[in-house]
């Protein structure tokens, strides 16, 4: 009999293991095993100072996450299992994360959202043809000469997801997307997050926007205590 080749632990996007973070003496948080479903729209809650962000930034390669290991599948479609920190680079491919006050550069919204590709090296007429599609997407095509400083705080925030959006990640994660913005604005950033779900992405977002939180098929994940419940009802 030939061994059975080791199975993954679920059929999960990725799973994290052992994702802890102290502050002081003080356990933020120790979470033992995470599995981040696919497909699926999660929203994560739970008090100020809680640890979200900081959970969020750990599982982007943002902050470091001693311990804690990564599995997924591989290209290949064999299970793959590495240290989360650093991010193993078939990873960051596939992992976007947009900050609660998204940094843009000092140059057109055009060139923040064709950063990343020519980052990944992709050839100029590719990224001319992604980056209308975003523009498009997004809804902004009419500030993609404009300057970062001039463009409003719903026109910024639709700006960062399109530039996550044109890496075409299988997980995003979004800090607070609505926090800063109200009426119409606030509408089109809920319209462009649940499109990403709908997509069939794994969005996970931290926040507090009812209309988010009842997305159909919303997963509900909370933190608190130094637990995350990802049964939260
Ligand atoms: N670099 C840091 N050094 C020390 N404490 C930090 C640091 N970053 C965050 N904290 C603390 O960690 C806790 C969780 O922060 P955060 O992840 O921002 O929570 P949340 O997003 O849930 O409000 C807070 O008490 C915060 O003050
Ligand atoms: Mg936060």
């Amino acid at each position: 009999m030939t061994p059975a080749s080791p199975a993954p632990a679920t059929d999960a996007l990725l799973t994290v293991r052992g994702l802890q973070r102290r502050i002081g003496a003080r356990a933020l948080f120790d979470i033992d095993t995470l599995p981040f479903p696919r497909a699926t729209a999660v929203v994560l809650t739970g008090v100020n100072g809680a640890g979200k962000t900081t959970l969020l930034r750990m599982v982007a390669g943002l902050e470091p996450a001693r311990g804690a290991t990564v599995e997924w599948t591989g290209d290949d479609g064999r299970p793959q299992r590495a240290p989360l920190d650093p991010l193993p680079p078939a990873l960051r491919r596939r992992i976007a994360y947009m900050h609660q006050h998204p940094y843009l550069f000092r140059t057109s919204v055009r060139e923040n959202i064709a950063y990343g590709l020519r980052a990944r090296g992709m050839h100029a007429g590719q990224i001319e043809r992604r980056v209308d599609a975003a523009l498009a997407w997004a809804g902004i095509e009419h500030v993609q000469d404009t300057e970062p400083q001039k463009l409003s705080g719903g026109e910024i925030q639709r700006v960062a997801l399109a530039r996550a959006k044109v890496l075409e990640p299988d997980l995003l994660l979004l800090d607070e997307p609505t926090s800063n913005l109200d009426g119409r604005a606030r509408e089109q950033v809920i319209a462009l997050v649940s499109e990403l779900a709908a997509e069939g992405r794994t969005v996970v977002m931290i926040c507090h926007d009812r209309d988010l939180i009842n997305l159909p098929g919303v997963v509900r994940w909370k933190l608190g205590d130094g637990r995350l419940d990802t049964h939260h009802r």
